[in-house]
C-alpha cells in the first residue's frame, strides 16, 4: 500500500492493540500495516504462522522502527474455540487488554448453489459466521468482566443487502455478522464495546481473484460497471478502517458502510449477471481451479 495516501496523523494509534484475524495476506494485511504506519502495536492471525512470520518481518521493517509500533504473527484456525481462546491468552499476556478486533478473515469461491455440498456451505459457513462469532465471542467476554473498552470492525461485502447468486455460502454468512454487529453494538454498547462493518466492493486479491475470478472468467473484474470506472485502492479501505477504529470515533457504532465506488447501486450487488450464462463445463473447469489453490 502507498502509506502516503494514508490521511491521518503519525501517532494516532499509539497505545492502541488491534487484533487483525486473516492479518497475513490481502485486505488484513492492508489495514494491519496502516494500524502500524500509525503507532500500533498489531496482532494478525491466520493459519499458517510462516505466512504471519513473513508479513511481520516485512511489515516490521517498513514501518515498526518509525512508528514506534509493533506487529506479532500468531498462527490460529479461528474454527477452532481452543485455538482462539488459546491465543488470545497469548495476546494478553503479551501487554494486556486489545483495545480493538478486526474480523476479517474469511472464505469463499463461486460455484451454481445446486453444485454445492453440505461440507461446501460448511467450509464457508465455519470461517465467515461461526469462526467470527467465537473471536467475538471470546474476547468480548474478557473486556466486559475487565470493564474495557473496544471497537469491533467486521469486514464484510454489499451482499449484505442485495444477497448474491453464486456465493450463497457467503452471503448468507456475512449476513449473518451484519446483524451480529448491529445486536451487540445495541447489547454490549453499554460496555464500551461497539461494532461497525466495512461493506467492501471489489479490492482485488489474490487469494479473492483465484476463487471469485479463476483464470478471469468469474465476472467479478468488470469495471467498466462500476460507476468510478474502476477497482478500489488499498488505502481507501484503509483510510476507513482506521476512522472506525481509532480514537475520536467512538459515537460510530452499529454502522456498516459500503466502500465500492457506488457499483451497489449499479449492480445490484451481485454476480448473477455476469455468471448466468455459463454452462456445465465451464463451472467443472472454474471448480477444478479455485479447488487447486484452497490451502495455497
Ligand atoms: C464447490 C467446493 C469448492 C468449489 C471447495 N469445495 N471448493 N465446492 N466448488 N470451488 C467443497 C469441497 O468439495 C468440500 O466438500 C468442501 O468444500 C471442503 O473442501 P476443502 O478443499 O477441504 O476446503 P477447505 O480446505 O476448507 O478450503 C476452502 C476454503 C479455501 C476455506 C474456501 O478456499 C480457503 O482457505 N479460503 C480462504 C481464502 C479465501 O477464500 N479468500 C477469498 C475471500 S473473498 P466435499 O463435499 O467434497 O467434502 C471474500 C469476499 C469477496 O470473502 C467479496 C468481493 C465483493
Amino acid at each position: 500500500m502507498d502509506v502516503s495516501k494514508l490521511m491521518f496523523r503519525d501517532g494516532l494509534m499509539k497505545g492502541e492493540r488491534i487484533l487483525v484475524t486473516g492479518g497475513g495476506t490481502g485486505l488484513g494485511r492492508e489495514m494491519a500495516e496502516a494500524f502500524l504506519k500509525l503507532g500500533a502495536t498489531v496482532y494478525i492471525c491466520g493459519r499458517r504462522q510462516n505466512k504471519l512470520d513473513e508479513t511481520a518481518a516485512e511489515l516490521t521493517a517498513l514501518h515498526a522502527k518509525d512508528s514506534g509500533g509493533k506487529i506479532v504473527g500468531m498462527a490460529c484456525d479461528i474454527r477452532d474455540p481452543d485455538a482462539i481462546h488459546a491465543m488470545v491468552d497469548a495476546i494478553w499476556a503479551d501487554g494486556g487488554a486489545l483495545t480493538g478486533v478486526v474480523n476479517n478473515a474469511a472464505g469463499n469461491f463461486i460455484s451454481r448453489t445446486e453444485d454445492l455440498s453440505v461440507n461446501g456451505f460448511n467450509a464457508i459457513a465455519d470461517i465467515v459466521m461461526r469462526g467470527t462469532f467465537y473471536v467475538t465471542l471470546d474476547i468480548g467476554k474478557r473486556l466486559i468482566a475487565e470493564k474495557k473498552k473496544a471497537s469491533f470492525l467486521s469486514i464484510l461485502t454489499t451482499w449484505v443487502w442485495s444477497g448474491s447468486a453464486f456465493v450463497v455460502p457467503s452471503a448468507m454468512s456475512k449476513t449473518a455478522i451484519n446483524a451480529m454487529t448491529q445486536s451487540l453494538a445495541t447489547e454490549w454498547g453499554r460496555y464500551g464495546l461497539r461494532f461497525n462493518a466495512i461493506a467492501p466492493g471489489l479490492f482485488p486479491t489474490k487469494g479473492m481473484s483465484a476463487r471469485l475470478n479463476p483464470g478471469g472468467s468469474g465476472g467479478n473484474s468488470n469495471n467498466a460497471m462500476n460507476p468510478m470506472g474502476r477497482a478500489g485502492e488499498m488505502h481507501e479501505l484503509a483510510n476507513l478502517a482506521v476512522f472506525l477504529m481509532g480514537p475520536g470515533a467512538e459515537y460510530v457504532n452499529g454502522q456498516t458502510i459500503a466502500i465500492d465506488g457506488a457499483g451497489f447501486q449499479a449492480t445490484g450487488g451481485t454476480f448473477y449477471p455476469m455468471l448466468h450464462a455459463l454452462g456445465d463445463a465451464e463451472w467443472e473447469q472454474m471448480r477444478a481451479m479455485i479447488k487447486g489453490t484452497n490451502a495455497k
